[in-house]
């Protein structure tokens, strides 16, 4: 790509913006195997990172960022085709809801009202069914290049899809600015009451998703005291467990794997490693620091802002060596790891966890910043 500069203003590739200011444009990733067409925006500041996102689920395609010696590569995992997307199960990069993570046996009551999702966890409803917002199209209502650079996709589920209610109209939008820092902000509003829990589910890599490197050497601290226990089937017990002395406990920097076969530890077992939501320390509905990831080798570091009152932290347990990736690598266990800012898992069975409920006339609003930096090589 080419650019030069001109009295504060740069020319790239035919695109003429103010200094600082972020390139956005919008592409064609692909097509389904049905004929649909999957469109692209692709947002790039000058510092050399980018993220492309299709319209098919909101899919967070590739994300490129600078090493502590300037190399970029993408730190996502994904595929390299759109139908591979609705194929697979992972969620890799994607928008997912109506409600992201599980609901127990698929029930809720809302108004005295029961209402019974998809069972597609096992005995349990996860993110959304099996066509949640993952697995439809998008519409990109805008691409703008600028201070920062933003992309707007918006989805309208219809009354009773996928077995929930209301007519839900939901927007994401991604914004890119010149200090690394990539936005992600889903909105909602619905014509009855729901509920609603939307997140990215992007599977980060720092060392590159084209290295055989899995993410066990990553630094990982979480700005979380307590998180949520679950019993054999993932959905939380109800319990508000402290980390202190546990595995769990990532308030200091931890590798992600230094702990993750202690099988003394029964959470461990059943989740197969992390696959847990903790609870972020500080105000849920502000912006707060949820994580801090660092990868020492390549030096990436990836910092999670989050105003959710709880994330989720996968490990990429079930990743079993059965997709192949964008650059042709097998993804096996521990290739990659999600923190995903969301309420709690079952939120709508639990009085005493956070509300998921939406009425009428209320707007739903997630908002989580991915800032990306690097650091220095230890000495
Ligand atoms: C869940 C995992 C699940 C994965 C599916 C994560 O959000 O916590 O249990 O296997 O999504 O890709």
């Amino acid at each position: 790509m080419v650019s030069r500069w001109l009295l504060g203003v740069f020319v790239l590739n035919g695109v003429v913006g103010a200094a600082g200011a972020v390139d956005a444009r919008r592409g064609e990733f692909g097509t389904l195997a049905d004929g649909r067409k999957v469109e692209s925006a692709e947002l790039t500041n000058s510092r050399g990172m980018s993220v492309r996102i299709l319209a098919l689920g909101g899919v967070i395609q590739q994300l490129m960022a600078s090493d502590r010696n300037g190399k970029v590569a993408d730190v996502v995992l994904g595929y390299a085709t759109a139908q591979q997307y609705l194929d697979q199960p992972q969620y890799f990069g994607a928008t997912v809801g109506r409600y992201a993570n599980r609901i127990a046996a698929g029930k809720f009551k809302l108004d005295g009202k029961q209402y019974q999702l998809e069972t597609n966890d096992g005995p349990n409803h996860l993110h959304g069914g099996t066509r949640g917002f993952d697995k439809v199209l998008w519409k990109i209502d805008s691409v703008s290049s600028g201070s920062p650079a933003k992309a707007v996709l918006s989805y309208v589920s219809a009354d009773g899809e996928g077995g929930y209610p209301g007519k839900l109209e939901v927007t994401a939008t991604y914004t890119l600015n010149d200090k690394n820092e990539l936005a992600i902000e889903y909105r909602a509003t619905t014509d009855k009451p729901t509920i609603v829990n939307i997140t990215n589910h992007s599977y980060f890599n720092l060392a590159g998703e084209d290295t055989p490197v899995d993410v066990f050497g990553h630094r990982m601290t979480l700005f979380a005291s307590q998180y949520t226990p679950v019993n054999q089937t993932l959905i939380p017990t109800g319990e508000r467990r402290s980390v202190a002395g546990t595995a769990f406990d990532f308030r200091q920097p931890q590798t992600i794997g230094a702990r993750i076969r202690q099988g003394s530890d029964d959470q461990l077992h059943i989740g197969r490693g992390y696959d847990h939501n903790y609870i972020v320390d500080g105000e849920p509905g502000q912006l707060r620091p949820a994580a801090r990831v660092e990868d020492p080798q390549s030096g990436r570091v990836l910092e999670l802002l989050a105003s959710a009152p709880g994330v989720q932290f996968y490990s990429g347990n079930f990743l079993d060596a059965t997709s192949v990736g964008k650059s042709r690598r097998v993804y096996r266990q521990g290739d990659g790891f999600c923190l995903e800012p969301q309420v709690f898992p079952d939120s709508p069975n639990r009085s005493d966890f956070p509300n998921a409920r939406l009425n009428p006339g209320q707007t739903y609003v997630n908002t989580m910043v991915l800032r990306f930096s690097t650091a220095p090589q230890a000495s």
